[in-house]
């Protein structure tokens, strides 16, 4: 294997160090208090990524105005009394060799909806409210006031004093956020920016917000370095083009910024460009963006986006398209992927899949209603969040006693369960009554763009055995065979089996199929289906379907508008995935009123209730796609046969691939 030299190659920006190239991206974390402070929470996951090797950490969305917060719980260095927090992190950070930039942000006209004390401001009065990607969260957000010329003297002041708060409490480096449609984008943004006066019109305009910024803080701090993330491509219509955003990269490069970070769209429009799906080609835009900027400047440039492997890093540094890679999800997924990758044991690296189940955890509806504990999560990493203490995580510690410990089944759960049992020691022995491991996710890998899921696949399977369970295939757990193996402890994590309403009339017909054995091509549709059921799992059938050009009706049967479908879909996969279900021309059948109601299958029909009106679709197959049952009955019929029996994922409540990992490490840490 390769070794990844120029990767680790050391590296200098502006005045400031770097051991390596791997810098960590700007992440909102969600974890600081309410009152913008850091916390020691805080300060180790930070502390945990500075240890597994990354050179720099940058520290998302830090509020320099009250008024401009982003999230209710993100950092801030709006005033004097935040230095001593962020003297404790950049303390803590430098005892591993790392260096600490906070991110300065204010949200402009995207302040969190409804977060006290808070103001949408930007520079022309727009609102949010048809967002595609957001929806539940622009509905709710105010018209931005227009800025006046003394309310963005007054911010660009605020921004120079934040830096010099940085400087004083030890940081390294300031990160200036002009991206994602926060306020210094919105200024640059043609989309954003309607105004006539010196603040708007051509690039000088647009940009004289961000200059204005960059010669405050550097007014104020001297050669403190700064770094600038720009989108080179708003990916919105009318927005901030590549082209324009080069010659903006100049100008900033001249106006002494240090260092480029180039990402790509907008918060509420292009989010899948900016944290690019499961699918997406790795460093798509790198090749395309970072490295036409860098011909355009002589200052070093970041690339980031979907760069998950350490050997695509490599080659980005080595072949000149970027100085630094900036590493979002796969530091969430893995805070020693540097460390691991400099060593050579690729495959220990927790791959970041592109699940996106991390958005789960910071979802608005979960930060309005739980914002103590709404913050950042990995499916494939549980301790990502909880480093600090093994309050709901338990640390993973050798076992007091070893047991015998017998897992049932062979999905996420199951492999997580076996993997974390016996790297504390415990005799493991997993069943799968399959030929193959990874259960349902493996069948969620199926889908078109979803394969990167077999990486976390394989990772649980390979890392179960090295740490010595035995697993073995085509073994159905039954009582007879519990009775023979004799376990302390049985973790069943039997998963779960597709929902078959049997109340409706012909759903036994030979032409009625589930969504799974589809996918996994254990039967095979007719021209015409009719997919019943909207949610992710119907969408990615109806997108398999498609894509072998069939022709699908998809049912949503709950009452909604039709472009009101797939409402468990990352955010990020959504907007890709309902393109392509317009591309093959599936038709969506809603009911706005009482939704729709399936009154039976006939051979070559689906007869239903649309709003109470019945119509007939004709189809050659019918595909289920209507949720998922648990399968469990086994830890009953155990009962009192064994001493300790868990029932874990799917098995329990069927849910995603983050409930089953994550239940599955709480429960072998606790045994
Ligand atoms: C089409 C589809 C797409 C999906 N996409 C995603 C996604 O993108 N992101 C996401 O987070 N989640 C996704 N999910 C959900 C996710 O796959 C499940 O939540 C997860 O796999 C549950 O894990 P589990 O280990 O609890 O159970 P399962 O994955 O269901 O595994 C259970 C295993 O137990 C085995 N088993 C059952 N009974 C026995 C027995 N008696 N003896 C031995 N073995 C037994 C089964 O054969 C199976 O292999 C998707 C699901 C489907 C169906
Ligand atoms: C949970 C999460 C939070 C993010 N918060 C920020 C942020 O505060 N500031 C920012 O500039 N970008 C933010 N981003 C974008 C990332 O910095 C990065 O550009 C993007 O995720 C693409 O990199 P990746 O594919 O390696 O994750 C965030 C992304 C994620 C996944
Ligand atoms: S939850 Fe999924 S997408 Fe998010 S960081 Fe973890 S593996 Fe990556």
């Amino acid at each position: 294997m390769k070794r990844l030299e120029k990767l680790f190659a050391p590296i200098r920006i502006g005045t400031m160090d770097l051991k390596n190239r791997c810098a960590q991206a700007p992440m909102y974390i969600n974890m600081s208090d309410r009152d913008g402070k850091l916390n020691d929470r805080e300060i180790a996951y930070y502390v945990a990524r500075a240890k597994g090797g990354f050179a720099l950490l940058q520290v998302g969305v830090v509020s320099v105005d009250p008024q401009g917060k982003a999230f209710p719980n993100c950092p801030e260095l709006s005033d004097d009394s935040y230095i001593p927090g962020w003297e404790k992190l950049a303390r803590a950070v430098h005892a591993h060799g790392a260096k600490i930039a906070p991110q300065l942000q204010d949200a402009g006209n995207k302040v969190f909806p409804g977060l006290p004390g808070t103001r949408a401001r930007g520079p022309s009065p727009l609102s949010y409210a048809t967002s595609r990607i957001l929806p539940t969260i622009a509905i709710d957000t105010p018209v931005a006031a227009e800025f006046t010329p003394e309310e963005i003297n007054r911010l660009i002041e605020a921004y120079g004093d934040a830096a010099v708060r940085a400087r004083e409490a030890g940081c390294d480096a300031v990160a200036i956020h002009g991206g994602h449609g926060y306020q210094l984008a919105q200024f640059m943004s043609p989309a954003e920016n309607h105004r006539t006066d010196e603040w708007g019109g051509g690039i000088q305009g647009r940009l004289k917000f961000s200059l204005e910024v960059i010669k405050n803080i550097r007014r104020k701090v001297g050669n403190f370095p700064i770094i600038f993330r720009i989108v080179a491509d708003e990916m919105i219509p009318g927005g901030l083009s590549l082209q324009e955003a080069q010659v903006m990269c100049w100008l900033l490069a001249d106006a002494g910024v240090d260092c480029l970070d180039i990402s790509r769209g907008s918060l509420f429009h292009s989010i899948h460009v900016t944290v690019p799906a499961i699918g997406e080609p790795p460093a798509q835009w790198v090749t395309e963006n970072t490295w036409l900027i860098k011909q355009a400047v002589s200052i070093p440039t970041m690339a980031v986006g979907r760069i998950t492997d350490p050997h695509v890093a490599e080659f980005l540094v080595d072949t000149g398209k970027c100085d630094l890679v900036a590493f979002g999800r796969s530091s969430l997924a893995d805070p020693e992927l540097p460390l691991k990758a400099a060593a050579g044991h690729f495959e220990d690296i927790i791959h970041c899949i592109g699940c996106d189940n991390h958005q789960g955890a910071l979802i608005a509806e979960r930060i309005r209603q739980n914002p103590e504990h709404a913050w950042i999560a990995c499916a494939m990493n549980p301790e990502t969040g909880h480093e600090l203490d093994g309050a709901i995580m338990p640390r993973l510690a050798p076992a007091a006693a070893p047991k015998k410990v017998l897992v049932v089944g062979g999905g996420p759960g199951g492999l997580e369960a076996a993997r974390v049992a016996a790297l504390r020691g415990h005799h493991v022995t997993l069943c799968e009554k399959s030929d193959r491991l990874g259960g349902q996710f493996w069948i969620g890998s199926l889908p078109p763009g979803k394969q990167e899921l077999t990486i976390g696949i394989k990772y649980l399977i390979a890392q179960a055995r090295k740490a010595g369970a035995e697993i073995r295939l085509g073994q159905e757990v039954t009582p007879a065979l519990v009775g023979k193996l004799r376990p302390d402890a049985v973790i069943i994590a039997t998963g779960g089996d597709p929902f078959i309403p049997r109340d409706i009339p012909g759903i036994d017909k030979p032409h009625v199929f589930t969504a799974s054995d589809v996918l996994a091509e254990k039967v095979r549709c007719g021209y015409r289906v009719v997919v019943l059921g909207a949610n992710m799992v119907g969408c990615e059938v109806a997108d398999w379907l498609g894509m072998r050009r069939k022709e699908v009706t998809l049912v949503k049967r709950r009452p909604g508008p039709a472009a009101d479908i797939g409402e468990d879909i990352p955010m990020g996969s959504k907007a890709p995935l309902l393109d392509r279900l317009q591309q093959w021309k599936v038709k969506v059948i809603t009911g706005l009123k009482d939704g729709v109601h399936i009154k039976g299958i006939t051979d070559q029909e689906v007869v239903i209730l649309r709003d109470s009106h019945e119509e007939r679709l004709h189809c050659d197959s019918v595909v289920l796609a209507l949720g998922t049952v648990p399968v469990a009955g086994l830890a009953g019929r155990l009962k009192g046969e064994v001493a300790e029996i868990h029932v874990i994922g799917d098995a329990r409540q069927p849910g995603k691939v983050i409930h089953a990992i994550h239940e599955a490490s709480k429960i072998a840490r606790q045994l």
